[in-house]
């Protein structure tokens, strides 16, 4: 892991869940840590990066030296993450949002029914890292992960290619061993021409030995 790889670059990075309200008590989440993205913070910094972590509710303390913008939603990370994107760098989105919220948010608490059905409207929410990727003008190196069970490396590619993505890093959420809520993961980083394996590691590990690859597969690319 060499120091500097990063330096004077500011980099954004989107962690953990996001929450989506149904009434003022009650929400919609799922289980994700926030731990690989923490990592990605802490190595982006020790490689001589600013970042700003924008982060949905986790039980981590963020890196000292990160920004922190905290969120709750999708729509609130989504304007966190657009904030300033003209100055930065490198974009990585390891939150995991939810796809979908409540159509409609309850002012007051919802009150149990006689009904024993109770049914939900949902409605999709914006894709951040394919907004960002999407940007005309001042886009920055765009990066996303894909947790997958099946075919792993081909579904990176498509969603690679759908969101417009620089890369994507991909990793197999069926072995319980890595991946969500795991301390270790394993990935592989695919580029349009270029496909890296790094072997299971702890998420701090694995973070740096990204942060290197990242930073030499962004250099091709940077003019500055
Ligand atoms: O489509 P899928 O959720 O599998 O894509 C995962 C990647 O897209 C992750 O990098 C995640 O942070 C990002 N994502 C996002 N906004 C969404 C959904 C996913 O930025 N609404």
């Amino acid at each position: 892991f060499e120091h500097g790889v990063l330096n004077g670059k500011r980099v954004f990075i989107t962690a953990g869940p996001t929450r989506e309200a149904l009434d003022p008590v009650r929400y919609i989440s799922n289980h994700s840590s926030g731990k690989m993205g923490y990592a990605l913070a802490e190595a982006a910094l020790d490689a001589g990066a600013s970042v700003k972590l924008i982060s949905g509710p986790v039980t981590l303390t963020p890196p000292a030296r990160a920004e922190c913008v905290a969120v709750e939603s999708a729509e609130q990370m989504l304007a966190a993450a657009l904030d300033g994107i003209d100055c930065c760098d490198l974009f990585i989105a390891a939150a995991a949002v939810a796809d979908y919220r409540p159509v409609d948010v309850a002012e007051h608490k919802i009150k149990k029914g006689s009904e024993e059905i109770m049914e939900l409207r949902l409605v999709k929410n914006p894709d951040i890292v394919a907004t960002v990727a999407g940007l005309a003008e001042m886009r920055p190196y765009t990066i996303g992960f894909a947790a997958e069970t099946r075919d792993v490396i081909d579904y990176a590619r498509s969603k690679l290619a759908r969101k417009g993505l620089d890369l994507i890093i991909a990793n197999d959420v069926s072995n319980p061993d890595i991946g969500f809520n795991s301390d270790d993961n394993a990935v592989t980083l695919v580029s349009a021409d270029a496909e890296v394996s790094l072997p299971q590691a702890s998420k701090r590990r694995l973070a740096r030995q990204l942060i290197t690859q990242i930073a030499a597969l962004y250099s091709r690319t940077d003019s500055s």
